[in-house]
């Protein structure tokens, strides 16, 4: 979704102030379709701004985003449906699974929650498996001595209005 003002002029940048939320589409028409795939949690946070989403504690974060879906509760209609694209972020670098807490992580029953306290209800769970070409053998290998269970998934959860 890179701003190609030459060859795309349609797609229009936005840059959101995450301190202060403003539904940035002019106009009476509501969009038949939201897709908010935003900077996952702790993911990137070493690739974006400092300041950004990425690098927020994990209370601002849900925050954030159940201010986001609340703001497009009340620009979306009655038919319009939300892609809303995020990932399990569990706290596993270097840690066996059974040592794994709840503390850090934010699983898929977070944003379900969030998504529902914002007047949301989702229509569908759709996996999206990525490649597992990053895991490679030794990186593997690691893992299985040390009983880490890695990730290889997004999810991409679809929904309406309630
Ligand atoms: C998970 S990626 C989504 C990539 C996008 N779906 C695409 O296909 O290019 C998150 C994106 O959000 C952008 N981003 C981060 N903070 C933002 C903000 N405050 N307003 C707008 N975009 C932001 C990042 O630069 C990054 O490109």
């Amino acid at each position: 979704m890179d701003d190609r003002q030459d060859t795309r002029p349609e797609i229009e940048p936005c840059f959101w102030d995450i301190a202060n939320l403003k539904w940035p589409i002019k106009g009476k028409t509501k969009p038949d379709l939201i897709i908010f795939d935003p900077p996952y949690f702790k993911k990137q946070s070493n690739n974006y701004n400092p300041d950004g989403i990425s690098g927020m504690s994990k209370a601002n974060y849900l925050k954030l985003l159940k201010d986001f879906f609340a703001l497009a509760h009340l620009n979306a209609k009655k038919s319009t449906q939300m892609a809303f694209i995020n990932a399990d972020w569990r706290d596993f670098q270097n840690t066996p699974a059974r040592n794994e807490t709840r503390t850090n992580s934010i699983l898929i029953n977070d944003y379900l929650r969030i998504l529902n306290q914002s007047g949301w209800q989702e229509t569908h769970i759709i996996q999206a498996p990525l490649s597992s070409e990053r895991f490679q053998a030794n990186v593997v290998s690691a893992m299985q001595k040390k009983k880490i269970i890695g990730v290889t998934g997004r999810y991409v959860i679809m929904s309406k209005k309630k």
